[in-house]
């Protein structure tokens, strides 16, 4: 590795500009992390799918399998160790990971997920309500940020007063500009919120997914810490990508009214949502997994050890869609790389997908003559690479009635 490594984030360049810059660098390159970690990267639809595909056996999730992140190559204090050194689901391998995994996945198979489309379709309606009746309003403050966390905080029983918590949290955990020390107070903090509530929730149990992983404990092994680990992720990831999802397609669709016609007129929400995941993910990089032994990723020798990451917007590869840069909801989507593949697929993705259609169908149903009230080149983006989406996204809503 040479002194010309890519950095993620680079200065003064948006994450998807450092990303298409890799992308045209090689199918995996290798890369600096913040605090010049240096890691590899799989860009290409090709290597991603490689990468996924050696799961459990060329790759580890578990940062013990990793020697830099022990020997003293990686400080103490690295900023993204609460994420790497978690112990939860994402961060685990083979029997542990399906232990863990298989306590919760049956709330969100397709059929439970499709089970919360009243509640989903309520808060959204309330959500809107709240500012039908104003000119101009910002998206992401009153709706693709407040819906998401909603969601996502009834369905494990956080009450309504404590659900803003979970994004101050959050935007601290997934910023780069967040130190060593902030992220691990945010960390600490989340995870005494959700021992209590694992606490109460043990002595009032609900109809809640946290009540339902408290009765389950015993029969999938689940220590406290362990559900309180589960939590977090899940409330975290289960909120902060459809938020950006949500805010990536309102301003991808007010930059191309065609597709936005084309959506409305043949009601193509899904369509729309599958797009913006390919076009401008919301997932972005996903960047820890360690090489098990020297191993060969599209031709490219990536050595033992090795931080190797994927990342999620591969949708954007030109070997995979000559055209990447265009959104056009009539793409063939079959291969959708966008919430993984393999063992650790996404465990919201039907949620995700869901919600998002709700959301967006709702949404330009209620303004049909919704447009963004900026020039899109205004916009600001939150301060991250592991995620990506506008911090605001002003509309003039202009309704009809
Ligand atoms: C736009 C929305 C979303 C996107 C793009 C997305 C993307 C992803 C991706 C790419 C992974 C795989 C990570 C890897 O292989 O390293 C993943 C895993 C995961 N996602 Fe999502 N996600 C979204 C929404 C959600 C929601 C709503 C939830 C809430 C249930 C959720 C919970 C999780 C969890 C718990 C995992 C880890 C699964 C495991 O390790 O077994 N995600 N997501």
């Amino acid at each position: 590795m040479t002194e010309s490594l890519i950095q993620l984030p680079t200065a003064g360049e948006s994450v998807i500009d450092t990303f298409d810059r890799m992308i045209r660098t090689g199918p995996i390159v290798p890369y600096e992390l913040p605090g010049g970690v240096r890691a590899w990267m799989a860009v290409s639809h090709q290597a991603v799918g490689e990468v996924l595909a050696g799961d459990g056996t060329l790759f580890s999730k578990n940062a013990k399998n990793c020697p830099v992140m022990h020997d003293g190559t990686v400080p103490a204090d690295w900023p993204l160790r609460v994420l790497t050194d978690a112990d939860h689901l994402l961060n685990k391998d083979g029997a542990d990971h399906m232990r863990m995994r298989r306590a919760i996945a049956r709330a969100f198979t397709p059929v439970r997920v499709a089970q919360l489309q009243p509640r989903i379709q309520r808060l959204t309606d309330d959500l809107i309500d709240r500012f039908a009746d104003l000119p101009e309003v910002d998206l992401v403050e009153h709706f693709t940020m407040p819906l998401p966390v909603g969601v996502i905080c009834e369905l494990f029983g956080v009450p309504a007063d404590d659900q803003s918590k979970f994004r101050g949290w959050t935007a601290t955990l997934v910023s780069h500009t967040s130190t060593g020390e902030q992220t691990q107070a945010a960390m600490q903090e989340m995870a005494g919120y959700l021992t209590g509530l694992v606490s109460d929730k043990h002595g009032n149990p609900g109809d809640d997914l946290t009540s339902d992983l408290v009765r389950a404990q015993t029969e999938h092994g689940l220590a406290d810490a362990e559900l309180v680990e589960m939590l977090w992720i899940i409330i975290v990831a289960g909120h902060e990508t459809t938020m950006h999802l949500l805010g990536n397609a309102v301003v991808a669709l007010s930059a191309n009214p065609d597709q936005l016609a084309a959506a409305k007129d043949g009601d193509r929400w899904a369509d729309v949502v599958e797009e913006t995941l390919r076009y401008r993910n919301a997932a972005c990089a996903m960047f820890n997994r360690y090489a098990l032994s020297d191993v060969q990723i599209a031709g490219v020798d990536i050595p033992a050890g090795a931080i190797v990451g994927w990342y999620a917007g591969v949708g954007r590869d030109p070997r995979k869609h000559s055209d990447a840069d265009v959104f056009d909801i009539d793409r063939d989507h079959s291969d959708q790389l966008a919430f993984g593949r393999g063992p650790h697929f996404c465990l919201g993705a039907h949620l995700a997908r869901l919600e998002s259609r709700i959301a967006l169908a709702t949404l330009f149903g209620r303004f049909p003559q919704l447009r963004l009230a900026c020039d899109p080149a205004e916009i600001p983006y939150a301060p991250q690479f592991m995620t990506n989406g506008p911090l605001c996204v002003p509309v003039q809503l202009q309704t009809l009635g």
